[in-house]
């Protein structure tokens, strides 16, 4: 007994140290709430803990008591009394964990109506569509499509549909709301709130193939004037590019042989209305790119452009793209400047 303890005793300890490496203010900690659903959640975790806790020291001190008080004493040859069955232990142990039970039912069932009961009149509703490996937000009735980096206004409730046309995601900001499911073709749907101005991490909960772990977002919290400045921003059309450089990269966006608009939309461009990529209208305005993996920058972009296989593997624009597919079709060096250019300039 002490010796299998002694084995595996470094091991707990490791445990332990690992436990302590995310800390509770972690940047996706879920005891860090900044809204009403993440803290229904963390509330509901701590309660059932507690309650556990005290079930766990009833039942251990009740065993260590038995142990030490009907041990075999020193030199004893009695044998202990037999017995089969005891009625009264036996309702005893059966109705105290049904009162247990049925008290700490009330706290939960109150918390899952509270997180599954979307508001009646939502400040703002946004459709989330789960890709391959990145989200869409379509804010709906505010003709805004944006990508993996969904704004919301400080305080207010939000809508959220989940939808998802191949296979399943799962949509989790750990300090603002938990994890809800996107079931393909079937739709889900949850509500957040943030409480407090800031950006927050979010990221794809379910096994959805080779980049899962690259599926993430941002919550960006705003205050009610600049949710309402960003929204009008978003809506404006695409910024037309004077500069040679960027022009150049316009213009190679807008070709045939890249093909780039075939996917991506660019709101204004006759020639860029694609809908299977991320809406690029305001992608120089979006701090992150590749669905909140690397900052938004000229380095990471032409990277990305280079080769996104080798950032993401398994995307879509790797496997379909033809300056990808096509060795005639490679984008020159030049090319890949000139259309990063472009792309951080569409603010
Ligand atoms: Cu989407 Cu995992």
């Amino acid at each position: 007994m002490f010796d299998t303890i002694k084995k595996f005793l470094p091991i707990l300890l490791s445990l332990l140290f690992v436990i302590a490496c995310g800390g509770f203010d972690g940047p996706q900690s879920t005891f860090d709430t900044h809204g009403p659903v993440a803290k229904e959640q963390a509330d509901l975790f701590y309660l059932i803990l507690w309650a556990g806790m005290v079930v766990l020291v009833a039942v251990e001190l009740a065993i260590i008591y038995i142990y030490i008080k009907f041990r075999r004493k020193k030199n004893s040859t009695r044998i202990p009394s037999q017995t089969h069955g005891n009625t009264k232990l036996e309702i005893m142990w059966t109705i105290l964990p049904a009162i247990f039970l049925a008290i700490v039912s009330v706290p939960v069932l109150s918390a899952i109506w509270t997180i599954g009961t979307p508001p009646k009149n939502p400040d703002v509703v946004v459709n989330v569509h789960g890709h391959q490996y990145w989200f869409e937000f379509e804010y709906q009735d505010l003709d805004v499509v944006t990508a993996n980096e969904l704004h919301i206004p400080v305080g207010k409730k939000i809508l959220i549909n989940l939808y998802s046309n191949n296979v399943l995601h799962s949509f989790w900001i750990p300090k603002i709301a938990g994890k809800t499911d996107i079931i393909p073709n079937q739709g889900n749907y949850m509500w957040i709130q943030g409480d407090d101005v800031g950006m927050y991490y979010g990221q794809c909960a379910e096994f959805c193939g080779e980049s899962h772990a690259l599926m993430r977002f941002r919550v960006v919290v705003d205050t009610d004037e600049d949710f309402r400045a960003w929204i009008s921003h978003q809506k404006s059309e695409a910024f037309v590019p004077n500069d040679p450089l960027e022009k150049s990269g316009y213009d190679i966006f807008m070709s045939s042989k890249a093909g780039c608009g075939g996917c991506h939309m660019i709101n204004g461009s006759k020639k860029a209305k694609g809908k299977i990529g991320p809406n690029l209208t305001h992608f120089g305005s979006r701090q992150h790119m590749a669905a909140g993996i690397l900052e938004n920058n000229q380095v990471n972009l032409r990277n990305w452009i280079r080769n996104p296989d080798m950032i993401k593997p398994g995307n879509i624009m790797s496997g379909q793209a033809a300056v990808y597919m096509d060795p005639n079709k490679s984008l020159t060096e030049s090319e890949v400047i000139a259309l990063a250019s472009y792309l951080q300039s569409l603010k």
